[in-house]
């Protein structure tokens, strides 16, 4: 008789769980309970982007394609690049990806071999470091503070930095932090960037959801390290595209973006051509649907925050950008899964433990305003009922 035998992969059985799927999957007890937990746009896909997907299914865009996507979407990544960074860019600095989450891995596929290392903030989104242990990289986490707006700050980064180091993430607009880039921040991490010759992995997905007449600023518009950045975006959010999977690289090193095309091969291929056809003529179309969403979640916002500060010991960040504000729940004295258990169990809201980004997030919740105005409002009170009931505030 043969020994039984463990078939599933070391990386499978380590790999991290999503805490906001586990939330979830706690949540699917409590029907009842309102959701301030999600980071996808409540709003429909606009119609003319509906349509042209649609049109291109009837036209026939139903083939296989090249890996790095189709040349009218990747032009039209170009053209908007070109416009709003104030550089030249063509079709072979863009590859087309299934959202940023494979936009991220193709960057890593391109350029991290097993045993270096990538510098990941801490907190972060969840998916990076379970990337970058997947090709066997090592994360290494950088933390974030409150007092410095959650703003990477350049010494920190400089710190972390050791002859193994081939990248770091970056993500601003930032999820699960609400914190936006500023040029000044930006200049000062560009010039560690330049000194240690690291590449960065630039994630810029809620690059249009920026509030208080911010504009967005990033590391691949300043001249002296734009070969280093590998800008990752995405329709998911901008556009209310999250169950299309349609996202893209943008990179000036066009070596490294030819050897991202030929590893698309190791993950998907190609990409769906009807799909592309929408993408790009959403990217080329009236941008006014994305305005007006943006509008919506800035008094979606405001009523949140606002809502929020009313309530002792919830000091609330008051996002910049995205669709998340991260609240500082320390005074409550009470870990931050318990905290959010109880909130759900007790108060019939579900929301996220901050250390489901990571080890800084403790003392912290996510809370996300894409939903209803109506949601917002009862999921505040149901916050303010929970705690006045449970710790007398
Ligand atoms: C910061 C961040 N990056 C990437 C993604 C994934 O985007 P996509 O749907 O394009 O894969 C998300 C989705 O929540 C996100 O918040």
């Amino acid at each position: 008789m043969n020994e039984p035998y463990d078939f599933v992969s070391k990386l499978a059985r380590a790999y991290p769980t999503s805490g906001i799927r586990a939330m979830f999957d706690m949540a699917v007890n409590y029907p009842d309970a309102i959701n301030l937990c999600n980071g996808e746009p409540n709003f429909d896909t606009p119609e003319h982007i509906k349509e042209s997907g649609i049109r291109a299914i009837q036209n026939g865009m139903l083939k296989y394609g090249t890996e790095p996507g189709l040349a009218a979407m990747r032009d039209a990544v170009a053209s908007k690049y070109t416009r709003e960074f104030g550089y030249d860019y063509d079709i072979s600095n863009v590859m087309i990806s299934i959202g940023a989450v494979e936009g991220i891995l193709l960057c890593l596929l391109a350029i991290l071999n097993p045993g270096e290392e990538v510098i990941i903030p801490d907190p972060a989104y969840t998916c990076y470091e379970g990337q970058v242990r997947t090709l066997g990289g090592i994360p290494v986490r950088v933390p974030l503070h409150e007092e410095h707006g959650f703003r990477l700050q350049a010494e920190e980064l400089e710190k972390a930095i050791t002859p193994k180091t081939k990248a770091m993430i970056i993500c601003y607009p930032s999820n699960p932090l609400g914190a936006v880039l500023t040029e000044d921040a930006g200049k000062k991490l560009a010039a560690v960037i330049r000194k240690h010759n690291i590449m960065v992995i630039s994630d810029e997905v809620y690059e249009k959801i920026i509030f208080d007449g911010r504009t967005h600023f990033s590391l691949g518009q300043i001249a002296e390290i734009r070969d280093k950045v590998l800008v990752v975006n995405s329709l998911s959010k901008t556009y209310a595209m999250t169950g299309w999977r349609i996202g893209y690289i943008v990179g000036a090193d066009q070596e490294i973006m030819r050897y991202m095309f030929k590893m698309q091969q190791a993950v998907a291929s190609c990409l769906q051509p009807f799909i592309m056809q929408a993408g790009a003529d959403a990217i080329n179309g009236s941008q006014d649907c994305v305005e007006e969403m943006r509008q919506h979640y800035e008094r979606r916002r405001n009523l949140l925050v606002d809502g929020l500060a009313e309530i002792p010991g919830m000091k609330c960040f008051r996002t910049e950008g995205s669709f998340c504000t991260f609240v500082n729940i320390k005074d409550y004295g009470v870990s931050s899964l318990d905290f959010s258990k109880d909130l759900l169990s007790e108060g019939g809201v579900i929301t996220v433990s901050g250390t489901t980004f990571g080890q800084m997030g403790e003392g912290y919740l996510r809370i996300c305003f894409a939903n209803s105005d109506e949601n917002i409002i009862k999921g505040v009170e149901r916050i303010q009922k929970h705690l006045s009931k449970k710790y007398g505030i």
